[in-house]
C-alpha cells in the first residue's frame, strides 16, 4: 500500500479554541453589525481571515527570540537577519521594517510622484493604497484568465505583456517602476511563471525602468515553479528563488506571511544609492537602519523563518493543506478559483448566490452565513473592499465577489479543513432559501470594509 501524504512537522504546544452555538453566534455577529472584523477572535472557532502574521512558530524560531540582541545599532541580530535574506533572494541592501505595507511606505516614498503611473498585477490593496495616496495611478495589467475563475491557466498571477508594453508605450516617461505582486494575492494567490518575471524584466530593460517584486508569498511562488513551470522539477526551492530575484532590483515583503512571523517586513536592493535615498524615510518612519520597528528578537525569528518557509517540505505540506481544503469543496461542487491558489480558497460568491444582487453585498452574505453556520470566519474581496469611486462616490462592483478562506501556516489541521468545507456544504444546499444580502448603514470615508456597520435586507 502506497503511504499517504502527511505534515512534515509534529506539534509541541497547543492553543484551546471553543466551541460555540449558532444561537451564540447568530447574537454575535448582529452586535457585530454583520462585520467579520468587529467579531472578538475568542468567538472565532476557525479563524481564516488572513494568513498574515497568524502562522505557527517554530521551535528553532522560538529558540531565536532568546537570543536576539536588542542594542540600538549594529545588533548581531541585525546581521543574521540581514545575511538570511541576502543568501536567499541575492540582493545586498536590507532595510528591517515593522510590516510590509511599512516598506511600501519607504521605498515609494523615494520612488512615486504625484502623476505617476505603476503597472503592475492586480496590486494588492496596501501597495494601491500607497501608490493613491502620493496620487499616482496603479495600472492592473493581469492577464484576462485570472478574472475567470473556472479557466484553469498554471500561473492566473501573470502579467499581459501586450497591456504592459501599451502602459510603457504610452506613458514610460510617468512609469518609476513596473510592480509584480508574487504570488498574486488579489487574484487568488496564484502565480507568476518565471518565463513572465523574465519578459517584465526585458520590457523594463527596454524603457530603463526598475522592476520591484512584492514577495509576501514568494517561497509559494517557487513551489508552483517548481512543480508546474518546465525546466524547474529538478531545482530546488532556493534555487528558484535566486533567479526569480535576478529579474528584480528591488524587493518589498510583508514577513508575516512566508517569513512564518508574526510581525516584521523588509525592503531588500541592488543599488547602493537608492539604499541612501530610502534610508532617509527608513529613519523618519520606521526606526533606526538595523532595527526598522522591529525587536531584535522579531529580526532573529525572522531569518530562521526565511530559511524554513523555503524548505520544500515545508511548502508541499502547506499548500497541499490548501488543495485539500479545495479538492472537497470541488467535489461538493462549490464554485471557487481554479486552480487552487498558494494561500487561500477563494469562493466564487456570485456564483454560489447567483439570486443575490450585487447591491446587497454577495460575498459578504456568504461570509455571514459561514460565521453562522460553523464558526469559520473568512472574508469579504468584493464590493465592499472596492470601496466607492474617490470622484462619484458611487459603489464600485468588481467583476469578482469572492469569500476568500486564507490558511494560516501551520495551524490548523485538515480535521479543522474538514469542519470548514461542511460548513460550506450545508449552506451551498440551502443556498436557495438565502434570499436577500446586507444594506450599509454607516462607512467610513476609505478603507471603509474594515469598520462598516450592515443591516440586514
Ligand atoms: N503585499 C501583499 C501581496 C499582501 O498580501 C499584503 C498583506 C501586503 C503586501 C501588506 O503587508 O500586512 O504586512 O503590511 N496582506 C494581508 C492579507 C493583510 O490578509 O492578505 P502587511
Amino acid at each position: 500500500m502506497e503511504l499517504p501524504f502527511s505534515e512534515s512537522y509534529r506539534i509541541k504546544m497547543v492553543e484551546p479554541i471553543r466551541r460555540t452555538t449558532r444561537a451564540e453566534r447568530e447574537k454575535w455577529i448582529k452586535e457585530a453589525k454583520y462585520n467579520l472584523f468587529n467579531l472578538k477572535s475568542e468567538y472565532v472557532f476557525v479563524d481564516l481571515l488572513t494568513d498574515s502574521g497568524t502562522g505557527a512558530m517554530s521551535d528553532r524560531q522560538w529558540s531565536e527570540l532568546m537570543l536576539g540582541d536588542e542594542s540600538y545599532a549594529g545588533a548581531s541580530s541585525f546581521y543574521k537577519f540581514k545575511n538570511a535574506i541576502t543568501e536567499i533572494t541575492g540582493l545586498e541592501y536590507v532595510l528591517p521594517t515593522h510590516q510590509g505595507r511599512a516598506a511600501e511606505n519607504v521605498l515609494f516614498s523615494v520612488l512615486v510622484k504625484e502623476g505617476n503611473i505603476v503597472p503592475g498585477n492586480s496590486h494588492f490593496d496596501t501597495t494601491k493604497g500607497h501608490i493613491e495616496s502620493r496620487k499616482a495611478r496603479a495600472v492592473d495589467c493581469t492577464i484576462d484568465e485570472a478574472f475567470d475563475t473556472t479557466l484553469i491557466h498554471p500561473f492566473k498571477g501573470n502579467i499581459d505583456l501586450d497591456k504592459l508594453e501599451k502602459v510603457m508605450r504610452e506613458s514610460a516617461d510617468k512609469v518609476p517602476f513596473i510592480i509584480l505582486t508574487i504570488t498574486c494575492n488579489s487574484s487568488g494567490g496564484q502565480p507568476v511563471s518565471i518565463g513572465n518575471m523574465k519578459a517584465v524584466r526585458q520590457i523594463a530593460d527596454k524603457y530603463g525602468k526598475k522592476v520591484i517584486m512584492d514577495s509576501a508569498r514568494f517561497a509559494e511562488n517557487a513551489y508552483f515553479i517548481k512543480i508546474r513551470e518546465e525546466g524547474y522539477r529538478d531545482k530546488t526551492i532556493r534555487e528558484i528563488v535566486r533567479e526569480m530575484f535576478s529579474y528584480a532590483d528591488v524587493i518589498t515583503m510583508s514577513a508575516k506571511k512566508d517569513a512564518i512571523v508574526n510581525i516584521g517586513g523588509f525592503i531588500a536592493m541592488r543599488d547602493k544609492e537608492l539604499y541612501k535615498s530610502s534610508s532617509v524615510f527608513e529613519i523618519v518612519y520606521e526606526g533606526y537602519l538595523t532595527y526598522g520597528g522591529l525587536a531584535g528578537r522579531d529580526l532573529n525569528a525572522i531569518a530562521q523563518g526565511l530559511y524554513e518557509g523555503t524548505d520544500f517540505d515545508y511548502l508541499e505540506t502547506r499548500i497541499r493543506q490548501v488543495e485539500y481544503l479545495g479538492n472537497i469543496l470541488l467535489g461538493y461542487g462549490i464554485p471557487i478559483q481554479q486552480p487552487i491558489g498558494g494561500h487561500a480558497i477563494f469562493v466564487d460568491a456570485k456564483r454560489f448566490l447567483p439570486h443575490i444582487r450585487k447591491e446587497e453585498f454577495v460575498a459578504q452574505t456568504l461570509a455571514v452565513h459561514l460565521f453562522v453556520e460553523a464558526g469559520v470566519r473568512g472574508v469579504e474581496i468584493g464590493a465592499l473592499l472596492a470601496d466607492r469611486d474617490p470622484v462619484t462616490r458611487e459603489n464600485r462592483y468588481p467583476e469578482l465577489e469572492l469569500m476568500r478562506l486564507a490558511i494560516p501556516r501551520r495551524v490548523y489541521t485538515n480535521n479543522h479543513m474538514d469542519l470548514v468545507a461542511a460548513g460550506l456544504k450545508n449552506i451551498w444546499d440551502r443556498r436557495n432559501t438565502i434570499k436577500s444580502g446586507f444594506k450599509i448603514v454607516r462607512e467610513a470615508p476609505i478603507m471603509r470594509h474594515f469598520t462598516i456597520e450592515l443591516e440586514k435586507i
